[in-house]
């Protein structure tokens, strides 16, 4: 059966090490692994919004040599008449690869259920691990090796970014610290498997309520926006109870002196971050939008070859 990236998780810290080097490889020359060739296609499905993962898909796709195929679910079957697997049915005798932008990780586990294809999870309510290859790639390029470090995320703690990071950067060896109001708290679920990874890589997961206390002496400072796609409805209540979450000059004096910032993107400048942050000096984060395409081919690459 294939191997599916449907969490952080889903690869192990030897298996997530080789993708990176193989990313660091393809970013050095785009042009190397071709392990798509002539009419393979990836199919690549949006039921949300999307600039970075579609363009990044479907450049780096074509890179390796094969066809991207951008599919809308608000223009196909998926999301109304057919449901994740019988999609997948379909989908695997045609294409190489599935990628899907979803809301909920259950159709995403559906989709990739006996499925004859990779399935990646192109971001989910709960995770967005192709965002997590694309930020440790960054970190790693800026900071040498991963383990040891320390990443504070601050802001909404049950965001996908939040809760990729944990496993993500526990599975790196790194420390992830959390720093969110209570209610918007990681899943338990989520923490205690970052938990039970750092136990064998060496790193740690930690969640506070306090900004400062998760940032302090960090060596990487992230955030992201406090209203994610499909909680717009809640926009004022989040804006209220984040306040103290934002990521300011204050906050960025509190972590390490040689501490960068990432943001996965798009940012909302003045709510979660500062514009002299993100648009400041430790900012990589347009290095850290650029490795989504790297990271990713590197991922198709090593899922295609299992
Ligand atoms: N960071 C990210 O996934 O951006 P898009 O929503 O533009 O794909
Ligand atoms: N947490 C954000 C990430 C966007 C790339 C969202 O889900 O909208």
């Amino acid at each position: 059966m294939p191997r599916h990236f449907l969490r952080d998780d889903d690869l192990d810290q030897a298996e997530q090490s080789a993708i990176l080097d193989l990313a660091a490889t393809l970013k050095a020359d785009r042009y190397l692994e071709r392990p798509l060739v002539g009419p393979q296609t990836v199919a690549v499905i949006f039921d949300k919004s999307s600039t970075r993962t579609r363009v990044s898909f479907a450049v780096g796709i074509a890179e390796l040599g094969g066809q991207p195929l951008i599919l809308e679910t608000a223009s196909s079957q998926l999301g109304g008449k057919e449901t994740p697997s019988d999609t997948a049915r379909v989908l695997e005798r045609q294409v190489a690869a599935i990628v899907w932008r979803t809301y909920a990780q259950a159709g995403l586990e559906q989709m990739a259920e006996g499925a004859l294809v990779p399935v990646v999870n192109a971001l989910s309510d709960d995770f967005h691990p192709c965002q997590l290859l694309a930020d440790l790639l960054t970190i790693r390029e800026r900071k040498g090796a991963l383990a040891g470090l320390t990443v504070a995320f601050v802001g909404d703690g049950r965001c996908n970014m939040a809760q990729s990071y944990l496993l993500a950067g526990t599975t790196a060896g790194m420390h992830v610290r959390i720093g969110a109001p209570t209610e918007f708290a990681p899943e338990a679920a989520v923490v205690a498997d970052a938990e039970r990874i750092a136990a064998a890589t060496g790193g740690s997961a930690t969640v506070v309520t306090d900004a400062v206390e998760a940032v302090r002496g960090a060596d990487i400072v992230v955030t992201d926006t406090w209203v994610s796609m499909g909680k717009e409805d809640e926009k004022a209540h989040r804006v209220a109870t984040f306040g103290s979450y934002k990521v300011d000059q204050a906050l960025m004096a509190q972590a390490d002196d040689e501490a960068i910032f990432l943001h996965c993107l798009p940012a909302d400048r003045g709510y979660e971050v500062e514009a002299d942050v993100i648009d400041g000096p430790r900012s990589v984060i347009w290095d850290e939008a650029e490795n989504r395409l790297h990271a990713q081919k590197a991922l198709l690459t090593w899922l295609l070859s299992q």
